[in-house]
């Protein structure tokens, strides 16, 4: 018998028990397990109802994810479920954590289904680039309806046991233990003679109601939200086929549909995209061992507009925040400000009153120092100027309690030059949180030359409990995602000099897959300070590194975005909606004369190679220098912080789809005609020379 799983029967019950560690995923050893085990219960004289249960902290989690892309093995997920489904002895089906995509495929193929009080249940294949192919979007309708199947599988979105019971996904709930509840459930379908109950024979749900209406409005939903996603039109198709043929034909139009997911780039890069974030956790030369310190207690120093998102996003995981301000107006404005930010939540229904007078009840304010005798964590969120940082890490240094770890939020100044203002480097680290901080998830952590270990596990440990995906980089100007930012923003900025409009870039931007284009986005957060940034820059930067100057022109011209009502586009009073900005093409004009640039059409995909392998030529910079340890590391910053989109699976994930060889091509011309700015990183060079990709590339430690 398979390892992995395990049959036994005690009395008329057969209990086929699964168990793949961590999350009894199903790959082809699995599957044959799981038809071995039906084989021996049917010919098991004595056995009269079958149950399927698993060990560990989970059900099944889906399909082994690892095995997409491969060649297929037999047996197919699909042939598995039919098999259980056609048993002529009842199945039932015993879910506790989460039954997800093949997983709840295969409790769906079972006669029946019961599922722990706390359990879950979704298909989420929709965001791996796929769709459910081992019969859930023919059984799901039929036990739940078109429209609860429709929103659960185009969305992805798993619902709790209860709500499975309401739909009739699942038959009963349990508390405790499911070995026991799945016997005594089993049994009971023996005693009442319940018999065989196969779900593809269920038809009462799909009937009475008006499907065609359901699909073609969701087919208009899907066109209109989610327009470039391959794998949605293709779920609301699959479904259709369930409403419009017997279950066979039915199965068999969505295993073509699924085959289209599981061949498109789509799906590469969301599997990528799936690894690359569980990957970052990862650290080599952090033993899994390491001792981690208790965080109970933590101070944020500054309430402006990252203090208060910091101190949100810990008081809404239930840990306690002393927010420290300059002085008593300061404070009460900050904790105001949080205080009308959870407000704002609860009037878009995303936060209950109750909830948020819990969280708003750990968030204490001060102005004294010494209150932070006793915290944990310390996380400062200053101004950006060394000079203040100095003044707070001096302080810190003298009053916090030894074992305390510093932080700062810093999002551009040298860590060890922050550490240095300390007598403990080793216990400061950077965390470098995104605005707004209580939203974003992603949280660059920054790792000090001193950092110590015990520090570094501490902080991936609390990014979890933060609901935050960490990732590691090191010490350098912007560190990996604002560093390869300022490249991508130098080119369209440089773009609007040659011949494009702002609408033109950020539009090509968009379709290319960014969630905002580079023009809306700095006239969001405002082009005066991007303006004193290319003051500093202005003075600092070689002859040879020349830069833009539409952004000085419409800082002189009072042009600051938003806050101004104009910018690179023009805001009615009041609202974000950019609309063209009648007196921009003229100062574009004037800009390019005054620099001898004859303007020129360019098209849509030019302006995507320049400011994409903008970022890919300073991520291939970052990689060599060990400022992000892994290709996808830099991925899951650019896909969790700047809105690069899942289907792209991040800009070294695309330069690897591209060909390393036709992206260094493409930067070599870049080089060529517009000087040192586009000097091939070498690594890209030494890849591209050896046919090898980003994600081969590792740095030796
Ligand atoms: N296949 C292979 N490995 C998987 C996996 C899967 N389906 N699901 C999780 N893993 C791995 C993770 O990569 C991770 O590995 P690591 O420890 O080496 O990094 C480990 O299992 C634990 O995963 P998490 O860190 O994510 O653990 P959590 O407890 O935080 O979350 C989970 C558990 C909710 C099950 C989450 O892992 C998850 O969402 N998994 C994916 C579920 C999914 O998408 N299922 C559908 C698959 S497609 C399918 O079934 C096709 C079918 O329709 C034909
Ligand atoms: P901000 O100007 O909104 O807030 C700074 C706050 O710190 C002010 O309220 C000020 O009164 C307070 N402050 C100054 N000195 C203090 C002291 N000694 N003790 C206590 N409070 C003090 O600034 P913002 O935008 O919140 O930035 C803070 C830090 O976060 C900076 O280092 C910035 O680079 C970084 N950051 C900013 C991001 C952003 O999008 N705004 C994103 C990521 C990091």
């Amino acid at each position: 018998m398979n390892s992995s799983v395990n049959y036994e029967r005690q009395g008329e019950v057969a209990l086929i028990t699964l168990n793949n560690p961590p999350v009894n995923a199903l790959g082809q050893a699995q599957r044959e397990g799981l038809l071995r085990a039906l084989h021996q219960a049917q010919i098991d004289t004595q056995a009269k109802v079958l149950v399927l249960l698993c060990s560990g902290r989970t059900f099944i989690a889906g399909a082994d994810i690892k095995e997409f892309g491969k060649p297929p093995q037999a047996p197919s997920l699909p042939e598995v479920v039919n098999a259980y489904e056609q048993s002529d002895k009842p199945c039932v089906a015993v879910i506790h954590g989460t039954a997800l995509g093949g997983g709840l495929e295969m409790a769906l193929g079972c006669h029946y289904r019961i599922a722990r009080r706390d359990a879950k249940v979704g298909l989420p294949e929709v965001k791996l680039g796929l769709l459910p192919g081992a019969g859930g979007t023919q059984r799901l309708p039929r036990l739940a309806g078109v429209a609860k199947a429709l929103e659960m599988i185009v969305s992805g979105q798993p619902i709790n046991a209860l709500q499975a019971r309401e739909h009739q996904i699942v038959d009963e709930l349990f508390d405790g233990d499911p070995r026991a509840a799945g016997i005594a459930f089993a049994q009971r379908v023996l005693d009442s003679g319940l018999g065989v109950r196969r779900t593809g024979e269920q038809a009462a749900a799909l009937k009475g109601v008006d499907n065609g209406a359901l699909i073609a409005a969701k087919r208009a939903d899907v066109a209109k939200r989610l327009p470039g996603f391959f794998s949605p039109p293709r779920c609301v198709a699959a479904v259709e086929a369930a409403t419009l043929l017997p279950l066979v034909e039915g199965l068999q139009r969505e295993r073509a549909l699924f085959q289209e997911c599981l061949a498109s780039e789509q799906r590469a890069a969301l599997v990528h995209g799936f690894f690359a974030e569980r990957q970052c956790a990862h650290i080599d030369d952090l033993p899994k061992d390491t001792p981690v310190r208790v965080i109970e207690r933590v101070g944020v120093i500054g309430g402006g507009t990252m203090g208060v998102g910091i101190a949100l996003s810990f008081v809404s995981a239930g840990i306690a925040v002393m927010l420290m301000e300059v002085d008593e107006p300061a404070l009460q404005r900050a904790l105001q400000r949080a205080r009308e930010t959870c407000e704002a939540s609860v009037a878009r229904g995303s936060l209950s009153p109750a909830v948020m007078e819990q969280r708003l009840a750990l968030l204490h304010g001060g102005v004294d120092y010494s209150e932070l005798a006793t915290a944990d964590l310390v996380i400062e969120a200053v101004f950006e100027s060394l000079e203040v940082k100095r003044q707070v890490f001096e302080r810190l240094d003298q009053v916090c309690k030894p074992g305390a770890i510093l932080a700062s939020n810093t999002s551009s100044l040298d860590l060890d030059v922050i550490a240095g203002f300390t007598s403990r480097a080793e216990d400061v680290v950077g965390l470098h949180f995104f605005s707004p901080a209580n939203v974003m998830r992603l949280l660059e952590v920054v790792r000090g030359r001193h950092t110590g270990l015990e520090v570094l596990a501490t902080v991936m440990q609390l990014s979890k409990r933060l609901n935050k995906i960490a990732v590691v980089v090191g010490v350098c100007d912007g560190f990996v995602g604002n560093r390869m930012i300022f490249q991508y923003g130098r080119e369209a900025e440089f773009l609007l000099e040659e011949g494009a409009t702002p609408e033109q870039v950020d539009g090509a931007l968009r379709n290319f897959g960014l969630a905002m284009g580079p023009n809306a986005m700095r006239d969001l957060s405002g082009l005066d300070i991007g303006w004193s940034i290319r003051q500093r820059q202005r003075a600092t930067l070689p002859s040879n590194y020349p830069l833009p100057d539409v952004l000085d022109t419409l800082y002189a011209a009072g042009m600051l975005g938003q806050k101004t009502g104009q910018g690179f586009y023009c805001y009615a009073p009041g609202s974000r909606r950019p609309e063209p900005n009648p007196e921009l093409l003229p100062l574009l004009e004037a800009v390019s004369r005054e620099k001898g640039i004859e303007r020129r059409a360019l098209s849509d995909d030019y302006i995507v190679e320049r400011c994409v392998f903008a970022l890919i030529n300073e991520g291939a910079k970052i990689l060599q220098e060990g400022i992000a340890r892994r290709s996808s590391d830099i991925d899951v910053i650019y896909l969790n912080g700047y809105g690069f989109a899942a289907w792209r699976g991040g800009p070294m994930f695309y330069a690897d789809s591209l060909g390393l060889d036709n992206v260094l091509a493409r930067i070599r011309e870049f080089h060529q005609r517009f000087g040192a700015w586009w000097e091939p990183a070498p690594l890209l060079e030494q890849l591209a020379a050896e046919g090898r990709r980003f994600a081969d590339w590792k740095l030796e430690s």
